[in-house]
């Protein structure tokens, strides 16, 4: 309990917490069912290539997904990676600057050019008639990206790619288990990728998926994904490996097996942030559109400094002075980071005005609802006293502060 700003562990008080409280600490399932498969890799020697966990895994995400194929990988980066290159994917490829760097960097690491389109202001995701404007006779794929689980404009992307011929593609790493309306997120445009990263909803340590429902694309992405194999000893074309290992397997099942369990631990949590922080000046826990199904693993809360008295960034120092480890999901956007502000600078609105303002808070299994109770409390303490923690927090970066507070001013 703060009583006064110099309680604050940022200006010299006690932490709140003794542990760091993580986004994303890893939902791990129970344990003697993971040592249990890992045993049965271990016993029968496969530990990649097709192993029956793998194999298992696959016809999970595919069932969950609403898909005909599923082809299990290394990470969701090298995914994108294998798509573009199996499906030729050159020239310009359109994507939103909202996302995580790995989109942008996948797009430019196999040769392509990111062209950022900017977003919708209430859901953060691609607006479709941005991309509309971006289209040029160079332009081969769309790139869209389910942030935070929420579903593209499905239906206005598809009618766009199918007008101008080209590839579409989502990026779905936070999208497993959502949805847009009814339809399972994973059956959308050509491919969607879906991240298994430590600190998402569904863990393989490490690990991702490409979902499709288009035979083709399946055949050419599974062989490109294993050194291009058709079969043992042929080879149909150029590949990498980007295969997921038996031990990955083992850990996505698991975790899996407490796939709706932890949804619904996270959408408790999620409900308490909403009930917690409502009516604070300036700061809006982001509502998810009740139509399409979240998986809930990100809580984001958005820092508007006009109403709230002070920036998103001061927030979030306070914040991590406690040891609650809040991110900026994603903040800087991609279109502001290098490559790419240097080599093709533009000016997207809306994703830098969100940009500045978004903070993802602690969730997942392991954050219990005294947890969140005392981060609100702290975010509550902060905002009550907005003007006291700027004036300290300026006083002790100037040089930050003056940054953002001349950057504030052009706005
Ligand atoms: C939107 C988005 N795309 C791609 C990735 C990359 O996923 P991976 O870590 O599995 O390569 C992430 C990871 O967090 C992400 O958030």
């Amino acid at each position: 309990m703060k009583r006064g700003v110099d309680d604050l562990a940022l200006f010299g008080g006690h932490a709140e917490f003794d542990q760091t409280l993580l986004v994303g600490r890893p939902s791990t399932g129970d344990r003697t069912k993971l040592y249990e498969r890992l045993d049965r890799a271990l016993d029968n020697g496969r530990l990649t290539g097709g192993g029956m966990l793998v194999r298992e895994f696959e016809d999970r995400i595919a069932h969950m997904a609403g898909t005909r194929h599923c082809i299990a990988v290394c990470n969701a980066t090298a995914a994108l990676e294998v798509i573009i290159r199996a499906q030729n994917l050159h020239g310009e490829i359109i994507i939103p600057s909202m996302t995580f760097i790995a989109t942008a960097h996948a797009v430019r690491y196999m040769g392509a050019t990111p062209v950022f389109a900017d977003i919708d202001p209430v859901t953060g995701t691609i607006d479709p008639d941005h991309v509309e404007t971006l289209i040029t006779p160079h332009t081969t794929a769309i790139i869209g990206v389910h942030l935070w689980g929420q579903p593209c404009d499905v239906d206005r992307l598809a009618d766009i790619a199918h007008r101008h011929n080209l590839t579409l593609v989502y990026d779905a790493a936070h999208g497993i288990g959502c949805s847009h309306g009814p339809t399972p997120i994973g059956g959308f445009g050509h491919a969607e990728v879906f991240s298994f990263n430590a600190t998402k909803v569904v863990n393989s340590f490490e690990g991702g998926a490409i979902v499709t429902n288009d035979d083709d694309f399946a055949l050419r992405v599974r062989q490109a994904h294993n050194f291009g194999f058709i079969a043992p000893g042929l080879i149909g074309g150029l590949g990498t490996n980007a295969k997921m290992s038996e031990a990955s397997g083992a850990m996505g099942l698991t975790s899996l097996d407490v796939f709706d369990e932890v949804v619904a631990h996270n959408k408790a949590g999620y409900d308490l942030y909403r009930d917690l922080l409502a009516g604070l000046p300036g700061l809006t826990v982001h509502a998810y559109d009740p139509r399409h199904r979240n998986n809930f693993q990100y809580v984001v809360v958005k820092v508007d400094q006009d109403h709230a008295g002070l920036h998103r960034d001061v927030l979030l120092d306070v914040l991590r002075a406690e040891n609650v480890y809040a991110l900026m999901y994603f903040s800087p956007a991609c279109h502001q980071l290098e490559p790419y502000r240097s080599e093709h600078p533009v000016t997207l609105p809306h994703t830098e005005r969100l940009a500045e303002q978004v903070i993802a808070l602690p969730t997942g299994p392991a954050t219990t609802s005294s947890d969140i109770h005392r981060v609100c409390e702290i975010v509550r303490f902060a905002i009550e006293h907005s003007a006291e923690i700027a004036a300290q927090w300026q006083d002790n970066q100037p040089e930050t502060a003056e940054q953002l507070v001349s950057s504030h001013g052009e706005a």
